[in-house]
């Protein structure tokens, strides 16, 4: 996790989370403190109400994040990724725990599905992860029937949400698109 650049994939304006409520940190106005939180073990905070809520704002809900990197580091032990394998990544963001996965996985005999309900993080997802041929992107809404998108049943090994909210009742839904053995 140290060897990650997460300024490759946290935006330059975020938001902390302090005793007093959230505060707007802008990279260029701030670039010691910036640094400071997107280096440190805790989260920071990307996206308020799915975007209707313009930086520096404070919104009603956090909709994105880059998770905590302890979090992250215990999930990618958890989830065991072995060589072949297929992955559907869900409401992937900004790439935070992606960024962590990729140089874990063989690039030869990966497959990785890129997701996220927002169009508007894939197109960012793709240049950033360029370097990772392995890696497809398409917009999934995990709330809607993953065959209806084109997900066929059985077509991945793992899939993998982290810090998506919406889904307790759709991860029935996506039982369908794993093999039964995962
Ligand atoms: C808190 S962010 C987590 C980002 C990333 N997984 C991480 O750990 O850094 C939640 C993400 O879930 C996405 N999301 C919200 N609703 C979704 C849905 N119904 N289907 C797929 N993605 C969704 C959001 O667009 C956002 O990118």
């Amino acid at each position: 996790m140290a060897r990650v650049r997460r300024e490759d994939f946290i935006p330059d304006r975020v938001w902390i989370e302090e005793e007093s409520g959230y505060v707007a940190i802008d990279r260029s106005e701030e670039p010691h403190r910036w640094e400071g939180v997107v280096y440190a073990n805790r989260v920071v905070v990307t996206q308020f109400d799915d975007g209707d809520t313009m930086w520096p704002a404070v919104g009603r809900r956090p909709t994105c994040s880059a998770s905590m990197p302890s979090a992250v580091v215990g999930m990618l032990d958890a989830l065991d990724v072995r060589q072949g394998q297929r992955v559907l990544e869900i409401g992937a963001g900004t790439g935070g725990t992606t960024a962590a996965l990729l140089p874990l996985l063989p690039a030869e005999s990966t497959d990785y599905v890129y997701s996220d309900i927002s169009s508007a993080f894939l197109a960012a997802a793709e240049e950033r992860f360029a370097r990772f041929p392995f890696v497809s992107y398409r917009v999934i809404d995990i709330e809607r029937s993953p065959q209806m998108q084109g997900l066929s049943a059985g077509s991945f090994d793992i899939v993998l949400a982290a810090n998506v909210y919406v889904l307790p009742p759709p991860a029935n839904e996506v039982k369908p698109v794993v093999v039964p053995s995962s």
